[in-house]
């Protein structure tokens, strides 16, 4: 291969070498230089035509038929097993449905009822330790989390503190309960050590809580190696769902019997039609979900996930290209863009790197205006972060060459 003369010259042999660059052809995309699959996942070539014969067919024709006849009844844990792989989860422990902002009320309360249950440090019968009385939430997590970990603390008779993550380790003591976390940042792009924190949690007898948003589809989560206790994420992001497409929830399998959810839907009783007074939590992952399931926005996920499987799309694939995209990325800005005009705030380092990079930036929200104007969409992130998300799937490192061209001519006015 011969040397590239220039930035452009190296990316189109960085495509050209590329295995994943037949899967963009999967995907509807223009002309625009894509770098927000971090927020909004692209649209699957596929779904439309899937989601038009769920509506005319299995909804039109079926009808009330289609809850058996088409599954529909099943598909928030048949979908679930779909997921599971892609976040290092064995079948059987993953539900779709809700949003990622229930999913962490249900999977907070539950964590903190298990540790009451446990009965502090000593373990046992409830009488053994001291009371577990504590949330600690990651000071840096998307507002949503935080904002349910207060009520989740209130309703549970906890203290809220909120720590950042690398600090959790020295913040955890007998009274914690559980701790809810963030995989990557939302802001900065950091990858926080899911590993090691919650083999911290652990140690300290208390329950993680891990919120994969930004790192679902991006990178390999091992939710089973590492031991997570529940986990819950978004799948219109790198799983390209599509808009308000239902979040998931995971619960350990040695934890189900002890899943106590706050959301005791009838869905999620062991015999929901047998429209009991007395609610009988099911057993497996079923116990995860509350009420009927959003059909239209469910199949429409599934159809979307079609790209992993049919590509045979590795996660370790995905990931190697994200580090490869993002290490591009910031040496296309480095060398275009004026020293000092923008400032990274995602780490350099691969092991605290998610799949986005973050750009501090004076005038943060007006040049990404002006870039989106100009056929580069990101996003703005108050109060001054310029955030571009890199979906190994669709973004090519061409996309990356031009989004930092772009963004210097931006910068020069
Ligand atoms: C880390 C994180 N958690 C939670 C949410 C919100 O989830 P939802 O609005 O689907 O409840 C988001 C949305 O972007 C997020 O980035």
């Amino acid at each position: 291969m011969s040397e590239p003369r220039s930035l452009a010259g190296e990316a189109e042999q960085l495509d050209a070498a590329d295995g994943l660059a037949a899967v963009r052809g999967r995907f509807v995309l223009d002309d625009v230089t894509y770098l927000d699959g971090n927020s909004l996942g692209a649209l699957p070539a596929h779904v439309p035509a899937r989601v038009a014969d769920v509506v005319a067919r299995q909804w039109g024709e079926l009808r009330i038929r289609s809850w058996e006849e088409s599954g529909w009844w099943t598909a928030p844990e048949r979908i679930g097993d779909r997921i599971a792989p892609l976040v290092g989860a064995a079948a059987g422990q993953v539900v779709v449905g809700d949003s990622t902002s229930v999913n962490v009320f249900k999977a907070l309360v539950a964590a903190v009822r298990m540790a009451q249950e446990d009965g502090g440090a000593g373990g046992g019968d409830g009488g053994a330790g001291p009371v577990r009385d504590e949330i600690l939430v990651d000071a840096t997590t998307f507002p949503t989390d935080g904002y349910i970990a207060e009520s989740a603390a209130r309703m549970t008779g906890c203290a809220l503190r909120p720590v950042a993550p690398a600090e959790v380790p020295g913040a955890l003591g007998d009274r914690t309960a559980a701790v809810l976390l963030n995989h990557v940042d939302y802001r900065s792009g950091r990858l926080h050590d899911l590993p090691g924190l919650t083999a911290a949690v652990h140690a300290a007898g208390a329950y993680a809580v891990w919120d994969l948003c930004h790192s679902a589809g991006a990178l390999p989560v091992g939710l089973d190696e590492h031991g997570v206790d529940l986990a819950v994420g978004c799948t219109y992001k790198y799983l390209n769902g599509g808009p308000g497409s239902p979040a998931y929830l995971y619960v350990r399998r040695d934890l189900q019997p002890r899943f106590d959810s706050p959301l005791p839907g009838w869905n999620s009783h062991a015999e929901p039609f047998g429209m009991r007074p007395a609610y009988a939590p099911a057993s497996g992952a079923v116990r995860g979900r509350v009420g009927t399931p959003d059909i239209l926005s469910l199949l429409a996920l599934d159809a979307a996930l079609d790209v992993w499987d049919e590509d045979a799309v590795s996660v370790a694939a995905v990931r190697a290209k994200s580090l490869a995209l993002t290490d591009f990325f910031l040496r296309c800005v480095g060398a275009y863009v004026p020293d000092g005009r923008v400032e990274s705030v995602t780490p350099a380092a691969h092991a605290e790197r998610g799949s986005q990079v973050a750009l501090r930036c004076e005038d943060a929200g007006e040049v990404m205006k002006r870039l989106i104007e100009r056929g580069v969409v990101g996003d703005y992130r108050a109060p001054d972060v310029l955030r571009f998300g890199f979906t190994p799937l669709y973004v090519g490192f061409a996309d990356v060459e031009r989004a930092a061209r772009v963004l210097a001519r931006t910068l020069a006015g």
